[in-house]
């Protein structure tokens, strides 16, 4: 039985990646950082169907002492998916070191320290890292600097870390385009939904699924390292 950890992995696109891989007969380790209600209900749930598939890790991923407590934790370790993310505009004229902090600590440093922290663990095994990038990784978006650099750094920790891991551990991305609109802070106008939705070459969103099952698909396919693979819709085309 191979184990999956999936970060951020209560709700949205990281519920459907533990989803998908439970179906596939992953074990799940989910982390969450304030969800535990939600994490904990989706362990129950696979705990149900499975008997002992899936239990939950609290970490703030920005926190080098709570990734340490978090590898003390785990014991055998096959994939390991680097989805948890924040994404909120920081515009040019008003940015600063909070917000510096938080995104890349969160987006970049955090899987970072995990993947490297981890890669004992998943060398034993002739593991995996997936890590979700985003398109906005290779052409930035609007009001969001701090985001796509942060999007871009991971894109390159992906092939960096795919190299110094070889051949004992492959590194992969999967990166989205408009999958689910963002919440909260970085919630859009129907007018910037529709501007968004019109220059996507398939004219919709995906959904959470197509990106688990691309996360799978690279989870299963023992010789490809180093690549990421776009799931956009045909996002890309038209920028
Ligand atoms: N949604 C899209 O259409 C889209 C498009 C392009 C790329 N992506 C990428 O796909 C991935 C998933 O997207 P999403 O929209 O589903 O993500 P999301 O809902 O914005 O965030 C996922 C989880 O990240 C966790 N998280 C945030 N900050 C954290 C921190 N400091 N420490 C630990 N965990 C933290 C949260 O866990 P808790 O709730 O437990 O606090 C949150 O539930 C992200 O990497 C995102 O950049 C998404």
């Amino acid at each position: 039985m191979k184990t999956a950890l999936v970060t951020g992995g209560a709700h949205r696109i990281g519920q459907q990646i533990c989803r998908t891989l439970h179906q596939a007969d992953f074990n799940l380790i989910i982390h969450y950082n304030a969800s535990k209600t939600a994490a904990q209900a989706l362990a129950d749930e696979f705990n149900l169907t499975r008997d002992s598939s899936a239990i939950i890790i609290q970490a703030e991923l920005s926190n080098i002492e709570d990734i340490n407590q978090l590898y003390q934790s785990i014991n055998q370790l096959d994939v390991l998916v680097n989805n948890a993310s924040v994404f909120y505009p920081t515009p040019i004229d008003s940015i600063n070191n909070t917000d510096y902090q938080k995104i890349m600590n969160t987006n970049l440093m955090g899987p970072l320290f995990l993947s490297t922290t981890l890669s004992d663990k998943l060398s034993k095994t002739q593991g995996c890292i997936i890590n979700i990038v985003d398109i906005h990784g290779d052409r930035p978006l609007r009001n969001h600097s701090i985001y796509n650099i942060s999007k871009a750094a991971i894109a390159m920790m992906t092939k960096t870390l795919a190299k110094e891991f070889a051949p004992n551990i492959r590194v992969n991305g999967v990166s989205p385009g408009s999958i689910l609109w963002p919440e909260n802070d970085a919630q859009l106008s129907h007018n910037q939904k529709q501007s968004m939705l019109n220059k996507i070459a398939l004219n919709k969103q995906g959904s959470a699924s197509d990106i688990a099952n691309t996360v799978l698909f690279l989870a299963q396919s023992n010789y490809i390292t180093g690549q990421i693979i776009a799931v956009d819709g045909g996002r890309s085309l038209n920028q």
